[in-house]
């Protein structure tokens, strides 16, 4: 017989089949899940949200994967870099408001030029970091390791890389069959990070074409296996001028993508109780209250955009993405209402490092 909610929620772990029922819960059993993962948050990680100032500092990409909006091959889009001064003045800003912590994300790029360009940039955010209050991670996919490392030393403590997909099959659905757009390679990078010494972050898509329920369960199964210290992940959205959109009428309605996408949060925050999870932009694209929802659900992390409003056209990964017009002042009393609507204090003033990253090197 069929294992109820109320039965897989008392057990330790689960298995795919149990993640598979606790993914597709209704009515009575799915607000269970809820509840459950409130109190999972509330007892590891305490009702505390953190700010992470997010820089989306250059849209340029050398990939061209099938889902995004600014993927290498679509000419569509007028590609920017932010100068060294612009970040700067934002990563003033994000200290000058307590933020405690800032992502500095953009395309994938592993030219000299690029990887230099980010180490001086570090390193003239060391200077405004010199107390080391400021966590500062980077999300700017697969790099050598000793670019990892150069970036490490140069001032980055943290790193998103997510894997998209966790089964090969699909990832290679999603995107070209070519060496830089390699599962393993991916898989590595992940590894790597961790052996550098980072906070790693992943995370995946969720309602993409040709993926199942049991992909999704395997996907949570996946950030448990790698010890995963940070996870966001949210609803893959469609974008037009990208290969992926032909399929748009085999999708999932949107609705139904992001309910799925406040589950893995919720599922997620159970299975891996002193992580961080954010409340991804995605979330809210399609639900207005979607971020608040989250962190209800167990996330614990929202990133307030920092980037200035005239690069934000140039920064749309799928269609509606929010805060187009929204200066960081703006997104920051937009995010501080929905952060207490949720009930959560905002951690202002701490770096909010993941309890599993330190407890992760308390036992090398
Ligand atoms: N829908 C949702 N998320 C997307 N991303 C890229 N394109 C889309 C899309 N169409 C996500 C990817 C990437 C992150 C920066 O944005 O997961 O890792
Ligand atoms: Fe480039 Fe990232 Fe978009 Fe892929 S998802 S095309 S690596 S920006
Ligand atoms: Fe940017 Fe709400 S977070 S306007």
């Amino acid at each position: 017989m069929n294992k109820t909610v109320q039965e897989i929620l008392s057990q330790s772990d689960f298995s795919r089949e149990d993640l598979m029922t606790l993914l597709l819960s209704e009515g009575d059993d799915r607000k269970h899940l809820f509840e459950e993962a409130h109190n999972i948050k509330k007892a590891n990680v305490g009702l505390k949200t953190y700010f992470r100032g997010l820089l989306e500092f250059s849209n340029i990409c050398a990939k061209n994967c099938y889902y995004c909006g600014i993927r290498r091959s679509n000419g569509k889009v007028d590609r920017y870099f932010l100068t060294e001064e612009e970040v700067l003045s934002q990563v003033k800003y994000a200290i000058d408001n307590q933020y405690a912590s800032i992502v500095l994300q953009s395309g994938e790029r592993t030219d000299k030029k690029f990887t230099s360009q980010v180490t001086s940039l570090l390193k003239r955010i060391a200077e405004l970091n010199e107390h080391r209050e400021l966590g500062v991670t980077l999300s700017m996919g697969e790099q050598s390791e000793e670019v990892y490392r150069e970036w490490f030393e140069a001032g980055a403590n943290r790193y998103l890389i997510r894997i998209e997909a966790s089964n090969p099959e699909l990832y290679n659905r999603l995107h070209p069959h070519d060496k830089i757009h390699d599962y393993d390679r991916r898989l590595e990078a992940i590894r790597l990070l961790q052996k550098v010494g980072y906070q790693t972050g992943t995370g995946v898509m969720i309602g993409l074409p040709f993926q199942s329920i049991t992909d999704l369960a395997d996907d949570l199964l996946f950030m448990k296996e790698n010890d995963i210290d940070m996870v966001g992940m949210g609803p893959y959205i469609e974008h037009h001028d990208t290969p992926l959109y032909q399929y748009k009428d085999s999708l999932m309605p949107q609705k139904d993508r992001y309910d799925l996408s406040l589950k893995m949060v919720a599922i997620l925050r159970i299975m891996m109780k002193d992580i961080n999870i954010a409340a991804t932009t995605a979330m809210q694209t399609i639900d207005p209250l979607g971020r608040e929802k989250a962190i209800k659900a167990g996330a614990n992390v929202i990133m307030p955009n920092l980037t200035p409003v005239k690069y934000r056209e140039g920064y749309l990964l799928y269609e509606d993405k929010p805060c187009l017009d929204e200066e960081a002042e703006e997104c920051k009393t937009c995010l501080e209402a929905r952060i207490a609507m949720s009930g959560d204090e905002i951690g202002y003033g701490e770096t909010g490092t993941s309890l599993h990253y330190q407890r992760r090197m308390n036992k090398k």
